[in-house]
């Protein structure tokens, strides 16, 4: 029995026995990463999110295999012997040579079987496989890279698994292997796996390029000039030639290659020299976020805890009204120009200057959050806080203080005067905490004591600009040098917690393949300010019609000079504060309901299609499963002859051609009509198969270079 799935509602709505198919098939899947129960960046994240639906389709057919990482074990992982016998025996034959292999269950939702490597256990057979590795790959890695050694092994462990594994399954009637690896770190696996000729479908999943990354941290123009790069050597002058080599041997080896986003699909086209099969979007579990119709109370409670924490910080110069203060934060890994850090801290002055030259009653207050070095808190940011506590609670006692009185007094029909109720003792008390209160620092620009003060990048940037939080100044700056967390005794919230109270998230990015922090923001209802380089905003841009109608900002810095995006950055912020609450009110409820388009139940049809493909290219014979592949709607390839012949053929609509095909009108009607109909009701956005697996839009992209 093989299920064909036609689109993105069949898919979501997959029955829960189709694990049952793929045992009864002999398809297993396993996914390959070093972030498997190890977080590091966002592709953990992935994984992670994408469980419970993978899990619905292969069942126990299912293993997720990573390196071992004993604190992330230790709170995420359920160690006990794998579920399926075939596992056991592969993993008891690799113990018997000494390596140390970890199973059990992951502790998300989904309850994956996890196999986990201890690299360090095998570190003994390093010296072999880096020269067998050289063998087959002519990939030399030097003995300094940690990182590139630790990929051997954990590749060559992974190697060897899969060797056993299909041994075992030999017994087995039928047998269909796929083997998803994500990106350069796992790719010695795949490599090893490809060219000795393993019966495997492989599938490599990059989810950013090595070199792409490097390169725009440091070049201002990267996007016009891919063409231009010679990767090799801009490799080698990095020294990290051997991981660029690695990286790009798994994209060509696999038997399908996917990335994350159409703007990283064409940077591997440049860097790697292969252009993907496919792409897959990140998805979300919308469950996870969705407070339906609490998300607004949310938010108006979560900013109270915001509100508190500002009336400490600025305490002395609390003399802004909270109820006119818009918030709005960015954050990330520490990347200071590829997460667009530099670009917004410019527009927050540019902002600044406008604001305070149209005598704007509004402000912004901006939360810069970038995990790096410091030592703790700084002594001000404590010492705001306690004040503001101190006179909570004298104001709280008072208050208990002189409440009976004044019943009572009212209760005999006399009104009593202020003297008579507050005692000269309580005026003292207040006055001492009033006086406590005043300083003649201004506001500090940072929560902590970073350690490299002089030369921190987004420390040194407002200082540049003069973002010192005076009394004068509309848009005000707090660095927050560490994730959130509820401990915090600053700001004692988790992160999403503090997204829900913000009202704004700004992620100006250079070089982003997805971005997962825009994408959290859009299923809370917190409208987004994005860049058509990150993988999210093109996605966006490509799914709706008028994304900034939905809270879904998207600057260009594509196609725009620097300067040209930084004012258009600033007018998107400007044009944010001048919202009512009644207008930002309906703008979050619109931008919640594109939550629908993030989904796992959504998006996973691509990762489907992505092992489906690379099936049928080294299994033919499975004709049902081939019946996705081969419908035309589904081959990139296809779509992209059409859309050029349908271009070149003007306005024909009536061929079949065009019908596959639509043209950029077409497509914007039928995002139209479908956001028309949304509109009628108060259900969650919704948009047809059609239109998300509309034309392949990576060769779209790709054709506007
Ligand atoms: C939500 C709440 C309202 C609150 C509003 C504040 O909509 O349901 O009670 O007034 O948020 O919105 P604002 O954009 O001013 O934070
Ligand atoms: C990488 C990318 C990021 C993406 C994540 C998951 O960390 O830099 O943009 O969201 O992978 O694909």
């Amino acid at each position: 029995v093989v299920s064909s799935l036609y689109n993105r509602a069949d898919y979501a709505k997959l029955p829960d026995n189709e694990g049952d198919k793929a045992k009864q098939m002999g398809k297993w899947l396993l996914e390959i990463s070093w972030e498997i129960a190890n977080k590091v960046t966002g592709i953990y994240k992935v994984i992670r999110s994408k469980v419970p639906i993978t899990k619905k389709e292969y069942g126990n057919n299912f293993i997720c295999i990573g390196p071992y990482n004993d604190s992330f074990v230790k709170s995420e992982v359920e160690i006990c012997e794998p579920r399926m016998n075939v596992v056991k025996a592969v993993v008891n034959d690799m113990k018997r040579y000494g390596v140390h292999v970890v199973t059990g269950n992951w502790l998300i939702e989904g309850l994956p079987q996890v196999v986990l490597f201890d690299t360090g256990s095998a570190a003994d057979r390093l010296d072999g496989w880096r020269s067998d590795f050289f063998e087959y790959a002519r990939i030399q890695i030097p003995y300094h890279d940690k990182e590139a050694n630790d990929a051997v092994i954990f590749g060559f462990c992974v190697f060897w698994f899969i060797g056993i594994f299909l041994k075992k399954l030999k017994f087995y009637k039928r047998r269909y292997v796929i083997a998803h690896f994500h990106e350069w770190l796992a790719g010695v696996g795949l490599i090893m796996a490809r060219l000795r000729g393993y019966d495997c479908a492989l599938v490599f999943t990059t989810h950013g390029t090595l070199l792409g990354k490097c390169l725009c941290g440091s070049s201002t123009d990267f996007y016009n000039r891919l063409d231009s790069f010679n990767s090799d050597k801009e490799a080698g002058d990095r020294q990290i030639y051997h991981r660029y080599c690695i990286e790009r041997a798994a994209a060509s080896c696999a038997h399908v290659f996917t990335t994350v986003s159409g703007i990283t699909g064409i940077e591997s086209e440049f860097l790697l020299n292969k252009k993907p099969d496919l792409l897959t979007p990140n998805g979300l579990i919308e469950q996870r976020f969705a407070a339906l119709h609490e998300f607004q109370n949310l938010h108006a409670q979560n900013k109270e805890k915001l509100h508190a924490f500002v009336r400490g910080h600025f305490y002395g110069h609390y003399d802004f009204d909270l109820d006119k203060t818009l918030y709005c934060f960015i954050t990330g890994q520490y990347e200071f120009f590829n997460k667009g850090v530099d670009m917004f801290i410019e527009s927050l002055a540019k902002l600044n200057d406008m604001l305070k030259s149209l005598g704007s009653d509004m402000t912004i207050i901006a939360f810069l959050i970038f995990p790096t070095a410091t030592n703790n808190f700084n002594i001000e940011s404590l010492r705001g806080q306690s004040i503001a506590k101190m006179l909570r609670d004298t104001v709280q006692n008072v208050q208990s203080e002189i409440g009976k009185p004044l019943y009572e007094v009212c209760l005999k029909g006399c009104v009593p005067s202020a003297d008579e109720i507050l005692h000269t003792e309580d005026m003292i008390e207040l006055k001492k905490c009033v006086l406590a209160s005043e300083r003649s620092s201004l506001p500090s620009i940072s929560t902590h004591n970073v350690v490299d003060d002089s030369t921190d990048p987004i420390l040194n940037s407002l200082r540049r600009y003069q973002l010192f939080n005076n009394r004068s100044d509309r848009v005000k700056v707090i660095f927050h040098p560490e994730f959130l967390r509820s401990t915090n005794p600053l700001l004692p919230l988790d992160y999403e917690e503090f997204v829900r109270g913000c009202h704004l998230g700004v992620f100006p990015s250079y070089y982003e393949p997805w971005g997962y922090s825009p994408a959290e923001c859009t299923v809370m209802g917190v409208p987004v300010i994005t860049t058509n380089l990150s993988g999210f905003g093109c996605f966006m841009e490509e799914r709706i019609s008028d994304p900034s109608s939905h809270g879904i900002y998207i600057v260009d810095r594509h196609y725009k000079t620097a300067e040209e995006s930084c004012q258009q950055l600033t007018k998107f912020m400007f044009d944010f504060s001048q919202l009512t609450r009644r207008q930002r009110t309906m703008l979050r409820n619109r931008t919640v309901r594109l939550s629908e388009l993030l989904d796992w139940k959504t998006l996973g049809i691509y990762y489907y299609k992505a092992r489906q493909l690379a099936l049928q290219r080294v299994h033919p014979e499975m004709e049902g499963e081939m019946k996705l592949i081969t419908n035309p709607k589904y081959n990139p390839g296809k779509t992209l002859q059409s859309r050029r012949s349908s271009s070149s053929s003007s306005s024909s609509s009536s061929s079949t051609e065009s019908s596959s095909a639509w043209s950029d009108e077409d497509r914007k009607m039928k995002l139209k009509e479908a956001e028309r109909q949304q509109e009628a009701s108060s259900t969650p956005i919704q948009l047809t198969d059609d239109i998300l697996l509309g034309p392949y839009s990576h060769n779209e992209i790709i054709s506007k270079i």
